[in-house]
């Protein structure tokens, strides 16, 4: 390991590690007690102290993994921010009573919501709850009144919001102070640039969090034409810096002035540490539109 140290972030009276471990993928890592445990220490020791839940995570299984690590190491708990989300209902073995796959952004499934992640992750408070996606039923007064009620016990420290565009975000926003909008954007997704979304949140001065920076991996197997000019692009610019690849991406997201917080999607401490290293790379304007340039496939006007 080497002594590389993430940065912080502040997004709305919260403050983050500036890069954020998602554990999305936890149950597909195969890890012991022991060694998820040793993951979360070798997080913190390199300052990367966020990480990234929701309910459905695992078919409702990957709070209970991270959970049994702070059960065995109760210590680790208050040296890191949990994140956790809610809002979507799976059909899954471990919620029988759910019949079709939908969205519930109802007060009782908020507050239910969020209890049981406290218990699944066995801990008496998440840092950061957020409304995984935007539900075509959603009433902005209910969501408002369900996360202020969690807040006032003392259940939740801070909320916010996933995927929602820009005006959905204002019009909670305005009724209940939100700390982020988690989106998705990468070389491979740049629709946040020019939908307002990034705009919005600079406007307001909140952080955006960023979901599958490296496209979910795509970014190094997409097989066309397209993927090897953007990998090629992307390449050159990360030998003449003398960087890895991924740092270069990472550097390219965090590059932006509303101050994206980046997730990483990886189990290898490895990895993390190439997202953390992206935060020590200023890319040039003409190295960030080369990149652009590569993403569209087309010059700026
Ligand atoms: N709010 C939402 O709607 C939403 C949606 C999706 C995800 N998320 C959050 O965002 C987090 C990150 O998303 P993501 O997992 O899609 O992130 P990502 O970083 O775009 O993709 C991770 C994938 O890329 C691979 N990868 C990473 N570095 C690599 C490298 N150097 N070479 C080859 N492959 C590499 C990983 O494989 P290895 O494991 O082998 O390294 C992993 O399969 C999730 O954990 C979750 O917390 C949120």
């Amino acid at each position: 390991m080497t002594t590389l140290q993430c940065p912080q972030a502040s997004t709305g009276g919260l403050t983050l590690s500036r890069i954020v471990a998602g554990m999305w993928r936890m149950n597909e890592w195969d890890m012991t007690v022991a060694q998820r445990i040793l993951l979360i220490e070798q997080c913190l020791e390199m300052g990367v102290s966020s990480f990234d839940h929701a309910d459905i995570y695992g078919g409702y299984g990957v709070e209970a993994l991270f959970g049994e690590a702070l059960q065995a190491r109760p210590d680790l708990r208050q040296r890191m921010q949990i994140i956790s989300k809610c809002g979507i209902k799976l059909i899954s073995p471990q919620r029988p009573a759910h019949t079709i796959q939908h969205y519930d952004t109802s007060f009782e499934h908020i507050v239910a919501s969020a209890e049981q992640s406290l218990r699944a992750l066995h801990t008496d408070h998440l840092d950061l709850l957020l409304i995984h996606r935007p539900d075509p039923l959603m009433d902005f007064d209910e969501i408002a009144e369900a996360f202020t009620s969690l807040i006032k016990a003392g259940k939740v420290k801070h909320v916010g919001v996933s995927n929602f565009t820009r005006h959905q975000f204002d019009s909670l926003n305005r009724r209940v102070k939100l700390a982020t909008n988690q989106v998705e954007f990468s070389p491979l997704h740049v629709t946040p640039l020019f939908d307002e979304t990034f705009d919005g949140l600079q406007d307001l001065g909140i952080s955006p969090m960023i979901w599958s920076p490296l496209a979910g991996g795509r970014l190094f197997s997409r097989a066309d034409s397209h993927g090897d000019n953007l990998r090629a692009v992307i390449q050159g610019i990360a030998d003449k810096l003398g960087q890895p690849f991924a740092s270069v991406v990472f550097a390219w997201i965090m590059r932006l002035p509303c101050a994206p917080i980046p997730l990483t999607g990886s189990g290898r401490i490895e990895a993390i540490e190439i997202a953390v290293r992206g935060a020590t790379i200023e890319l040039s304007r003409p190295d960030w539109f080369a990149i652009l340039r590569a993403a569209r496939a087309h010059e700026v006007a």
